[in-house]
């Protein structure tokens, strides 16, 4: 791979848009960021490498039906689009375990913006990787942590900064998950391509915990989890000896009883059958059956440099989906919760309780109107680093400082339950060196 230097984004001179390159033609690089770019007049998705020719195939036909997009240049092989093409910048979508290679291979390559969906990486190990490419290559990464978009979230950390609840106590978050699909049917199950279910999906949450907490560093990690509901002996019907169960939804003998089967979605989609004939990526395993070394249910805690706790519950096992939020300052208390997005309750420890009212988002459906504010923010970002006299980081709202210490929490939550002990942050990362992204080197883990 021939290293290059990252250059200042540059516009396509017949349309003025950025032209952006997506790696991962999956759920994230084409339902959320590709029909996202197709709504935006200052940006197009130029490009689009994915393992699987068939499923670039069915996102091409997709956007263009849908939203009358033009054809993007699609590649099986990586390296030769970030060559081949001239791109302002890189979204990857990949899974977890791939997030950095494919982010180190941009920034070598030249690509000046690379925006990573969460997590960063699966390891710290990982995430350092993508922060030494970006200090050598002269290049930005922001993470795509879109939970700091959402407008309640937002808006508690505003309450949150301004002092209104005083010095931060406690924050909690309990979080549930309807149905196991997605994370019991799917890559994201097997703890080597995730980094396990705390670094996946926690890592949302340890964002906010950490982002929320400004003034202090999270020091110290425990956590207990378990599987307890999605597994083999715990099918929710009367299995017949001669009739076996799965091994997919669709080729399910007890379909019609089974009351958690979900069949893949009909018509033309990413993860048709001609698309899973390639690589065999089929999304209605059974959440049972699959072979799995996640957690289905857990709890975190997390100590803090300034004196604040941090819990996060998350269960994968309900009839609902909703995270419930109460941080607990010296003054007062904020509650909230997802499901119910436009109040905040604040309850002042002296003094009247109050509702405040959150603005709702433009597109709810773009998970909760947080989607399209994120890309938002990455293309103003690298619109400010063009139009800026100074080299200077761009205003992304999340940057690999963030990815690291949100990794950082859910990798240490991983190896505390694996292990039955609490883990010590500096286990994991020394950030003895507060230059570029504060941290130096992995220690371990
Ligand atoms: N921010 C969020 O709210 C959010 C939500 C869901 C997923 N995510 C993240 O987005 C990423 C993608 O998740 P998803 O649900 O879209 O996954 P997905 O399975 O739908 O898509 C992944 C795509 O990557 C492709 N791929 C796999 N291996 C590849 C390789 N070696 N080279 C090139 N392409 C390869 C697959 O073919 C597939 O098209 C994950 O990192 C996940 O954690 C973020």
């Amino acid at each position: 791979m021939s290293e290059a230097t990252a250059q200042p984004a540059t516009r396509e001179p017949a349309t003025g848009k950025l032209s952006i390159g997506v790696i991962g033609s999956g759920g994230r690089g084409i339902n959320c960021f590709g029909k996202l770019l197709a709504k935006r007049d200052d940006a197009r998705l130029a490009a689009v490498a994915d393992a699987n020719a068939v499923r670039m195939e069915s996102a091409a036909q997709m956007l263009q039906h849908d939203f009358g997009m033009a054809r993007f240049a699609a590649y099986t092989d990586i390296e030769e689009m970030l060559r081949g093409e001239k791109l302002d910048a890189v979204i990857v979508t990949t899974p977890d375990y791939l997030h950095a290679d494919h982010a180190v291979a941009a920034l070598r390559e030249g690509v000046r913006h690379v925006l990573v969906d969460k997590p960063l990486a699966t390891t710290v190990e990982g995430c350092l990787r993508v922060t030494r490419a970006m200090q050598e290559s002269g290049g930005q990464v922001m993470v795509g942590f879109n939970m700091r978009h959402l407008p309640l979230i937002a808006r508690m950390k505003e309450i949150i900064a301004n002092g209104d609840i005083g010095a931060l106590m406690l924050i909690e978050n309990r979080e549930f998950y309807d149905g196991g699909r997605t994370y019991m049917a799917r890559w994201n199950r097997h703890y080597a391509l995730s980094g396990g279910l705390w670094v996946h999906k926690g890592s949302h949450d340890f964002d906010v915990f950490n982002w929320w907490n400004a003034g202090g560093d999270p020091l110290r990690v425990s956590a207990s989890a378990g599987l307890n509901a999605l597994r083999a002996d715990k099918i929710p019907f009367a299995v017949e000896p001669d009739v076996p169960v799965g091994p997919n939804c669709s080729s399910c003998a007890y379909k019609d009883i089974c009351p958690d089967y979900a069949p893949p979605m009909g018509g033309p989609n990413l993860f048709n059958s001609d698309a899973s004939a390639v690589d065999g990526y089929v999304q209605d395993t059974c959440v049972y059956l699959s072979e799995k070394d996640t957690h289905d249910n857990g709890i975190a805690l997390v100590e803090y440099s300034n004196n604040v706790r941090a819990s996060h519950m998350e269960c994968f096992v309900c009839n609902f989906t909703d995270r419930f939020y109460t941080v607990v300052g010296e003054r007062g208390t904020l509650m909230a919760h997802l499901a119910n997005p436009t109040q905040i309750e604040l309850r002042p420890r002296w003094g009247d309780d109050k509702i405040i009212a959150v603005p709702p988002a433009d597109d709810a459906d773009a998970h909760g109107g947080a989607d399209p504010l994120l890309l938002d923010n990455f293309l103003c970002g690298i619109k400010a680093d063009k139009t800026s006299s100074t080299s200077s980081s761009p205003h992304f709202s999340s940057t690999v400082r963030d990815g690291i210490r949100a990794v950082a929490v859910g990798q240490a939550a991983e190896i505390a339950w694996r292990e039955g002990r609490s883990v010590a942050i500096e286990e994991l990362v020394d950030w003895r060196d507060s230059s570029g992204s504060g941290a130096t080197s992995a220690t371990g883990g």
